[in-house]
């Protein structure tokens, strides 16, 4: 299969991309970094992604952006921060996305577990998975030649415990490996309209 992995050079990125690499064709992007740069906050850096990598038979996004802020403090600018790169970035990734996957391809989102658990200082963040988990469940009804849709919803995961565990006290972080068959369910598997949830019933 040929599959893009866009933010395939972050912290669970790179572990699924390494994975994926070793029985199928995977080109990596990334705003700095990767085979081929794209920003998914902008609906014309996607088109260009898109247009130069060409058709594949999955996409997989493992990146967007959301502000972490006390929800007092947030502005609205600082919520659009979320709406444009996780939300409408990963929206925007299969609308234009749909021109460039082939029959029975899929979309891969990514989402996390504040949608279902959030913390404090989450409600950007939280709000933006639960908005995308309603999107694929929806948009899965419409996909048209067997292309598939899922969104994968991890905790944290260890290799991210140092910078982030002081948010989620308590939490089980959630193994590389069981955080990477999340994604491989969705590629490889047959579901479709699927929230892939990676944590414990926290
Ligand atoms: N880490 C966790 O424990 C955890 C748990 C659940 C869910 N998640 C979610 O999973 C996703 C990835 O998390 P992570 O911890 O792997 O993040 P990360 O280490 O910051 O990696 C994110 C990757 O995405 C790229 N990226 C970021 N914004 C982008 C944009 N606007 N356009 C294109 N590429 C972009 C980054 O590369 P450049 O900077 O070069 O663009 C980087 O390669 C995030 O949405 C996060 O909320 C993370």
């Amino acid at each position: 299969m040929k599959i893009l992995i866009i933010g395939g050079n972050g912290t669970i990125g790179k572990k699924v991309s390494k994975h994926f690499a070793k029985k199928h064709e995977v080109t990596i992007a990334g705003r700095s970094s990767g085979d081929v740069t794209v920003d998914i906050a902008d609906r014309e850096s996607i088109a260009a992604m898109f247009e130069s990598v060409g058709k594949v038979d999955a996409v997989v996004c493992i990146a967007g952006e959301a502000k972490w802020a006390s929800f007092d403090s947030m502005t609205e600018e600082d919520f659009y921060i979320g709406l444009k790169s996780k939300l409408m970035g990963q929206v925007n990734l299969v609308g234009i996305g749909l021109n460039y996957v082939h029959a029975g391809g899929s979309f891969t989102l990514t989402t996390g577990i504040l949608a279902d658990h959030p913390v404090d200082m989450t409600t950007s963040p939280a709000m933006v998975n639960g908005a995308i988990h309603s999107f694929v469940k929806a948009v899965s009804l419409e996909l048209k030649n067997g292309v598939r849709i899922n969104v994968v919803s991890s905790g944290l995961v260890e290799d991210s415990v140092t910078k982030y565990e002081d948010y989620f006290p308590g939490h089980n972080p959630i193994p590389m490996r069981k955080v990477i068959n999340g994604y491989v369910k969705s590629v490889e598997g047959k579901d479709t309209g699927e929230i892939i949830r990676m944590y414990d019933n926290c």
